[in-house]
C-alpha cells in the first residue's frame, strides 16, 4: 500500500505562483508565429498577437513572462524594437539559425501582451553585447514616469504612463552564451550594471543576476561571495545587491540527446531521474547562498527549466522545435514538487518555453493550435498558486528499472484560501496502478474530487490531427471512508486531488 500523510496543521510557508512562469524568446516560432502574427494576419490577433494563445494562457493563470530571450536577450539592443515598425532595423538572430529578425515584435509588443494575459512582465537585459547606459535607458523607458529623453521618447512612441516592469535580469547565461564570462569578472560587470538600472516611481526593481548553470556551484560561490562585499571593502548582505540568482537547468543528456516521441521504458525512466535531480541543484546551490545569506533574501529563480530533445525531423535544428508527451507532463509534475519543497529560496521560476520552442505549452501550425501535456499540468496544478503549503508525507513503493530505482510516487500539497486542500499526486510506474490510502493529520477528509491525466502510452501526445489524445477527466478512483482516502491511481498519470 502507498500512503500519503498531510499534516494541516504545520506551517510550511505558500508556494508563490511566479514559479509557475514562462519565457518566451525571439527563437524559432517562439515569437513569430507562435505568439506574434501581425495586425493584417488572417489568424485572429488583437494588436497582432494571437488571440487563441493568449486565451489558453490565461486560462493557465500565467503569473509572468521572461522575454526577449535567453541567448537572444545578449544580442538584443531594446532601440531596434520600438517606434514605427516600418521603420525598424532588420538584424540577423546569430544564436537561433541566423535568420533576419525584423524586430517586429519589440518592446511596446511585449508589454501589451503581457497586459493581455495579466501576467508581470520579466525583461531580460544585455550585458553580454550591450552597454550600462542602453540598460539603464530601457528601465528608465518602461518604468519612469519623471521628465526624460526617454521618458519623451516612449510617449511620442504612443504610450503615457509607465508599465511599472518588476522583474529585471542583468544577462543571460554570462558564463556561456551571454558573453563567456567566469564567476569572479561577471559578479563586479552584474554590480556595475545593476547600480545604474534604477528604482523608478517608487517602485523597487527585481535585479535578477545570472546564476549558475546546473552542477556549477563555484558560479553561486562566487557572486555571493563577491555580492557580501561592498566598494570599499566592508561586509553588506548579498541583498544590497541582487534580489536573486536565476538558476538554469535543463532536462537533457547532450551526448544522447533523446527523442520527443517514439521511445521506451528506458527513455521514459531516464527522462524522469535526470528531471528529479533539480532537487540535488537547488539543494546544493541553497546551502550555499545559506551562507552568506542564512535569511533567504536572495532567491533562487530557476529561470530556465525543461525537457530538451532532438528536434522533430524536418525541422530547422535551431528552432529547437519539439513534440511533447505524457512524458513531459510528469517531468512537470515532479519539478512542481520539489519547487515547492524549495519554496523558501525559489520564488519563481520559468519554463523553456511557451509557444514552439523546447518543453512548450502551446504547438501552432499557421492558424491551427494544439495544447501539449504540460499545458495540461500548468492548468491542473494551478490551484497550488499562492496557496498555503503542506507537509505531505509519502511512503511507496520503488519504481525499478533494471538496477535503477526512483520512488514509485511523487507528491505534493496545498490549502487554498477557501479551505480546500489539492494534492499532486505523480504515479511514475507506466505500467502498474498504484493503491492509495490519504489521509490528514488534524482534519478527516468529508468529499474527495479532482482530475487525472493519463493516456494509453508512454509517448501518449497530442497533434493537429489528434488535439486532445492527451487530456485531463475527473478522478473517480478514490473515495472517503471513515474520513481517509481510498482507491487506486492510474499507472503513468499525473492525479491533482481536491479534499474538503
Ligand atoms: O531556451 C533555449 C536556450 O537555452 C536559451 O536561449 C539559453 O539561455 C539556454 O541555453
Amino acid at each position: 500500500m502507498n500512503r500519503i500523510v498531510i499534516d494541516t496543521d504545520r506551517d510550511m510557508g505558500v508556494v508563490n505562483r511566479h514559479v509557475y512562469g514562462h519565457f518566451a524568446e525571439h527563437l524559432g516560432r517562439c515569437i513569430y508565429g507562435g505568439i506574434w502574427v501581425g495586425e493584417d494576419s488572417d489568424i485572429p490577433n488583437i494588436r497582432g498577437i494571437r488571440t487563441d494563445v493568449v486565451e489558453a494562457l490565461k486560462a493557465l493563470r500565467i503569473p509572468n513572462l521572461r522575454w526577449p530571450g535567453g541567448c537572444f536577450a545578449d544580442t538584443y539592443h531594446w532601440k531596434d524594437g520600438i517606434g514605427p515598425r516600418k521603420e525598424r532595423p532588420s538584424i540577423v538572430n546569430i544564436h537561433w539559425g541566423g535568420v533576419t529578425e525584423d524586430n517586429s515584435f519589440g518592446t511596446h509588443e511585449f508589454l501589451d501582451l503581457c497586459g493581455q494575459l495579466g501576467c508581470e512582465p520579466y525583461i531580460c537585459g544585455n550585458v553580454g553585447s550591450g552597454t550600462v547606459q542602453e540598460m539603464a535607458e530601457w528601465v528608465e523607458y518602461v518604468n519612469s514616469d519623471a521628465a526624460s529623453p526617454m521618458t519623451e521618447l516612449r510617449k511620442r512612441n504612443g504610450r503615457e504612463e509607465p508599465w511599472s516592469v518588476k522583474f529585471w535580469g542583468v544577462g543571460n547565461e554570462s558564463w556561456g552564451c551571454g558573453g563567456n564570462m567566469l564567476p569572479e569578472y561577471y559578479a563586479d560587470v552584474y554590480r556595475r550594471y545593476a547600480t545604474f538600472c534604477g528604482n523608478h516611481g517608487g517602485s523597487k526593481l527585481y535585479r535578477i543576476a545570472c546564476g549558475p548553470n546546473d552542477y556549477n556551484y563555484r558560479w553561486t560561490e562566487v557572486l555571493m561571495e563577491n555580492f557580501s562585499i561592498s566598494g570599499t571593502g566592508g561586509r553588506r548582505s548579498p541583498s544590497d545587491f541582487a534580489s536573486a540568482l536565476a538558476l538554469h537547468y535543463y532536462t537533457v543528456d547532450w551526448k544522447n540527446m533523446a527523442k520527443a516521441t517514439g521511445f521506451g521504458e528506458q527513455e521514459w525512466f531516464t527522462i524522469l531521474e535526470t528531471a528529479v535531480k533539480m532537487d540535488e541543484i537547488i539543494t546544493r546551490h541553497s546551502a550555499i547562498m545559506d551562507r552568506t545569506d542564512p535569511d533567504g533574501r536572495v532567491a533562487l529563480v530557476v529561470d530556465e527549466w525543461g525537457t530538451w530533445y532532438d528536434v522533430e525531423p524536418g525541422t530547422n535544428p535551431r528552432f529547437l522545435y519539439q513534440q511533447n508527451s505524457l512524458r513531459d507532463a510528469l517531468a512537470a509534475s515532479l519539478t512542481f514538487d520539489i519547487f515547492h519543497r524549495h519554496n523558501r529560496r525559489v520564488t519563481m521560476a520559468n519554463i523553456a518555453q511557451t509557444v514552439n520552442v523546447l518543453q512548450a505549452m502551446i504547438l501552432t501550425d499557421g492558424e491551427a493550435m494544439v495544447l501539449t501535456p504540460t499545458y495540461h499540468v500548468f492548468e491542473m496544478n494551478s490551484v497550488h498558486h499562492d496557496a498555503a503549503l503542506l507537509d505531505a508525507k509519502v511512503s511507496c513503493t520503488e519504481y525499478r528499472f533494471g538496477d535503477r530505482a526512483l520512488p514509485g510516487l511523487g507528491a505534493s500539497a496545498t490549502r487554498d484560501s477557501s479551505g480546500k486542500i489539492h494534492v499532486t499526486v505523480t504515479n511514475l510506474d507506466p505500467t502498474e496502478d498504484v493503491k492509495l490510502s490519504l489521509s490528514l493529520e488534524g482534519r478527516r477528509a468529508v468529499t474527495v474530487g479532482g482530475r487525472v491525466l493519463t493516456a494509453g502510452t508512454v509517448d501518449a501526445h497530442n497533434t493537429f490531427d489528434a488535439p486532445d489524445a492527451v487530456r485531463p477527466r475527473a478522478l473517480t478512483s478514490l473515495s472517503v471512508r471513515g474520513g481517509v482516502i481510498e482507491g487506486s491511481l492510474p499507472a503513468r498519470s499525473v492525479s491533482v486531488i481536491e479534499i474538503t
